[in-house]
């Protein structure tokens, strides 16, 4: 049975993420100055934040990993088209197989902390660790990273696939950050609105493509996989847990 073709998640979505054009807007600007910086973005997905921040900032020059080869392909020829491949390379890699070709001024780790493997417990730190050790003195982190906007109860936790343990209060996960040696610079989390439209764009292929192949041999696992997702948002995670945004300044 060979596996049927899926719009890919870059039509239907600006970012792999909870995230407004708004707020990355901001985001960048939080960043700046950033003339003459290198920036590394880690399982940067298509890249389109990483993009934007070059556009916004002409000197600056990029690196960005993915083991996505189709969402790396759609980057690169985003990058041609906007004029930006000379200043921005991408790589097809599994991240812990990846050595970097420079420090970073500015590392983005957007909902990605789970690019380093291991118990989903340490994923943080573990972002928190390796992004130190890709920055220059005195670089930035941008990280997105979930955590709990209330306590969650054991019928969500028993509908999604996170445990509980994974994440901790945005208060929580500031603090972590500190005890790894940053300092927060700004904080912010992604909407409700953010995280629907998100949602939203993240099922509308499979259901377009189940609406288009309702006979197909695929249609009952493309039916149970968007079935599953659509449990863990609404019985599992929305409202529950967030995603933060933190701007973050490395010794
Ligand atoms: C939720 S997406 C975030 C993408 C991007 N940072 C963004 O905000 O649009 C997580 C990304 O991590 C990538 N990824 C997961 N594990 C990886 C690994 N071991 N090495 C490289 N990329 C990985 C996935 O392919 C995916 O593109």
């Amino acid at each position: 049975m060979t596996t049927p073709e899926i719009t890919p998640l870059h039509e239907d979505v600006t970012f792999h993420g909870p995230l407004s054009e708004e707020r990355a807007a901001r985001l960048i600007r939080g960043l700046q100055p950033l003339d003459g910086s290198h920036v590394i973005d880690v399982g940067c997905g298509w890249a389109e934040f990483l993009l934007r921040t070059l556009e916004a900032a002409p000197t600056a020059t990029g690196t960005g990993v993915d083991r996505d080869a189709t969402a790396i392909a759609h980057a690169q020829a985003n990058a041609e088209a906007r004029g930006l491949a000379t200043r921005v390379s991408l790589h097809v890699t599994d991240v812990q197989q990846w050595q970097p070709e420079k420090p970073a001024d500015v590392v983005i780790v957007n909902g990605a902390t789970q690019v380093w493997g291991g118990d989903p417990l340490r994923h943080t730190e573990n972002a928190l660790v390796a992004a130190r050790k890709l920055l220059n003195p005195g670089g930035r982190l941008l990280l997105g990273e979930g955590f709990w906007e209330r306590e969650p109860t054991d019928e969500q936790l028993g509908a999604m696939p996170v445990p509980r343990d994974q994440y901790r209060t945005l208060a929580g996960l500031v603090d972590f950050a500190h005890e790894h040696g940053y300092r927060l610079i700004a904080a912010e989390q992604a909407s409700l609105d953010e995280w629907d439209v998100f949602e939203n764009g993240h099922a509308l292929a499979w259901e377009r493509w189940l609406r288009d192949n309702p006979d197909s041999e695929h249609a009952g696992d493309i039916r149970a996989k968007a079935d599953r997702q659509r449990g863990w948002r609404l019985r599992g995670w929305r409202a529950t847990m967030g995603l933060a945004y933190l701007t973050l300044q490395a010794p």
